[in-house]
């Protein structure tokens, strides 16, 4: 399959059926993930593979019960780690490419380029942009391998709305995240049950793309 007719064909899937997914096709699509590009490859993000039931039913319940959060045949929590912008995390990402302690300080002291000098809910918002990229590059990579998917982005965390902060205290627990992770979108994965052509409804092509400037 061509990158042309993947992105023509995928589509979000709902209903699963109990087929298992390979281990090395779950592999391949959080490789896909691992090797996303970030802002200055901060790579501020965690990715956790749940596959186990009650743990499942957990996360549907905080997508507001959404039943192929339960159903699918794995999970992927994508987590933007906020602490991934600490200067001695970031610090050594930019180490690794080669900049000397000078071009690092001058670096972690530009807003535009560090985010964390923008205060938390701008650095949050940078630290989705990081994360959203990840997401279809899970999502693509799983199509190619004939593995569906629905992104899950109607969730419980800081970004949208916490009604139950029980039930966010206990998926933090038990997926072992800390204060400065926060779930952003979660990625259903399994076969379709039934299989049904990919319905491609958009907005006209004409008015979201414009050549040189906006009609
Ligand atoms: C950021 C984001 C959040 C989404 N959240 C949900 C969700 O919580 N539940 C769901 O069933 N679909 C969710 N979707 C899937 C969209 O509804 C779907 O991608 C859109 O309707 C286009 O359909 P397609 O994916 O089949 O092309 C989400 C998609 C995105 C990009």
């Amino acid at each position: 399959m061509t990158l042309e007719e993947i992105i023509k064909n995928r589509h979000s899937v709902r209903q699963y059926s109990d087929k298992k997914i390979p281990p090395e096709d779950l592999k391949k699509i959080l490789n896909a993930g691992y090797l996303a590009p970030s802002w200055m490859n901060s790579q501020p993000w965690k990715f956790i593979l749940v596959q186990n039931d009650s743990a499942k039913e957990l996360l549907s319940k905080l997508s507001n019960n959404q039943p192929h959060v339960k159903n699918a045949a794995a999970v992927v929590v994508c987590v933007a780690d906020k602490k991934g912008w600490d200067k001695e995390i970031f610090g050594e990402v930019l180490k690794k490419r080669g900049m000397e302690e000078a071009g690092i300080e001058r670096i972690l002291s530009i807003p535009m380029f560090y985010p964390k000098l923008l205060g938390e809910e701008r650095l949050l918002l940078r630290t989705v942009e990081q994360v959203t990229y990840a997401v279809s590059y899970m999502m693509l990579q799983a199509y190619e391998l004939g593995v569906d998917s629905c992104i899950i982005g109607a969730i419980e965390n800081e970004a949208t709305v916490i009604n139950h902060p029980d039930i966010v205290k206990e998926v933090n627990e038990t997926l072992n995240l800390n204060q400065d992770d926060v779930i952003i979108t979660m990625i259903t994965l399994g076969y379709e049950k039934e299989k049904t052509p990919p319905n491609k409804q958009r907005k006209d092509y004409d008015k979201v793309v414009f050549f040189e400037k906006v009609n």
